[in-house]
């Protein structure tokens, strides 16, 4: 029988059980320079959105094997990765050997729940949202807003359907798969407004919205002070 989408746990471990895999699954290739390069890309995004500062604590909703966590690390107070695949979390320890302001956290999959309230000062998470369904992401950013101190910053990513690249994305899945056959964790598009939806029902305040690479759209916030 195939998997439940939102069945995240079962899924991403059975996508993630070798290196080569996790690697494939999170990027689509194996080669170490160009996920370097492509997480300096990442950490670009978030210093021109959420900014980054020595003082700040970081959240990874969905780190992967911390493609992320290893580039932003040195430029913050500490860095946690967040996932739901406890064979992501394993790989991202071994990645990230040595690194002494880093911390890894396996979660349900549905919430922050071992992430005490008011403690972090960004949360934000990239490459995620396209895998998981509507209610899970606006979760997420309800989520996000309760692990974050007050005046802390949020950052969220999906593919944007409205941008060309993006509703190739869409037209392949719906082409390649008959309904019964899609994969559980095949990318689903998203759009500006929802984001922007998502962060001003979650009651953030100085909501931006943005588009890049004429693939990606962006969302950023301020949790309001107390
Ligand atoms: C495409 S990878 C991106 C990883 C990382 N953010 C990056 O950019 O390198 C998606 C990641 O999200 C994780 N994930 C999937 N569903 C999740 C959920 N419901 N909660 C938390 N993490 C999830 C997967 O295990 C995987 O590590």
């Amino acid at each position: 029988m195939s998997q439940l989408r939102g069945d995240y746990k079962s899924v991403w471990n059975s996508l993630s059980g070798n290196k080569r895999d996790a690697y494939l699954v999170v990027s689509g290739y194996t080669d170490e320079d160009k996920f370097h390069a492509d997480a300096e890309d990442t950490v670009d995004v978030l210093r021109d959105t959420v900014g980054v500062k020595p003082e700040d604590v970081f959240l990874e909703i969905g780190c992967g094997v911390g493609r992320v966590g290893r580039v932003l690390s040195p430029f913050v107070k500490e860095w946690i990765g967040c996932d739901v695949s406890a064979n992501m979390i394993r790989l991202a320890g071994r990645r990230l050997l040595g690194l002494t302001n880093v911390r890894l956290q396996e979660i349900s999959g549905y919430d922050l729940q071992p992430i005490p309230d008011a403690s972090v000062d960004v949360v934000y998470t990239t490459v995620v949202f396209m895998h998981l369904e509507e209610g899970d992401r606006y979760n997420y950013v309800l989520e996000a807003k309760r692990v974050l101190k007050p005046g802390g910053r949020f950052y969220c990513d999906n593919v944007d359907i409205a941008s060309p690249a993006g509703w190739a994305v869409f037209e392949e899945s719906r082409k390649t798969f008959k309904p019964s056959e899609r994969p559980a964790q095949i990318s689903k598009a998203s759009s500006q407004p929802e984001l922007e939806t998502f962060l001003k029902r979650a009651g953030f305040d100085q909501v931006r919205v943005a588009g890049r690479l004429d693939f990606w759209a962006y969302a950023w916030g301020t949790k309001p002070a107390a």
